[in-house]
């Protein structure tokens, strides 16, 4: 009876750590049919968990196509490269390298305005 009792107040426990989630019911669901925000899991997109502020194209154990027309160091995703890359990832890849042949497998969301300002305010307090 214990362990059942156990196992319930932890599900309980899970799902409540899960309702802020249940906000993204926001523009955020967007971006959630292929990206995990609440962990390191890549899906077809890699984690966004962190994603402020990381350098682009770290994520541990995803297979970026972007990455390759990187020259140098590669930019840190705040708010301004945030903003470009969820409007029109297909351009912005090749703004942020320099090189028109540069291609991303993020397609061009077209997320702008306030619906970027509220997806960029979630991003920032994923930890
Ligand atoms: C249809 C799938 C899809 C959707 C929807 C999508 N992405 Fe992506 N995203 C990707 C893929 C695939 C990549 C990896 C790009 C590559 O390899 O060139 C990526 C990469 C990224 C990166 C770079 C991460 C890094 O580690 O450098 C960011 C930031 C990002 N996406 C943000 C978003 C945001 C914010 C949204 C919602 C507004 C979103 N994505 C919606 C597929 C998607």
């Amino acid at each position: 009876m214990l362990p059942r009792f156990l196992g319930f107040v932890l599900v309980s426990a899970g799902l409540a750590s899960f309702v802020p989630g249940v906000a993204q019911a926001g523009p955020e669901a967007r971006c959630a049919m292929c990206h995990e925000f609440h962990s390191d899991v890549n899906r077809v997109g890699p984690s966004l968990k962190g994603v402020f502020g990381r350098k682009a194209g770290t994520a541990k154990g995803f297979a970026y196509m972007f990455t390759k027309y990187v020259k140098g160091e590669p930019w840190a995703w705040d708010e301004a490269h945030l903003r470009a890359w969820m409007d029109d990832a297909r351009q912005a890849i090749k703004d942020f390298t320099g090189n028109p042949q540069a291609r991303t497998r993020m397609p061009a969301l077209h997320v702008r305005g306030a619906d970027a300002d509220a997806v960029i305010a979630f991003l920032k307090q994923l930890k």
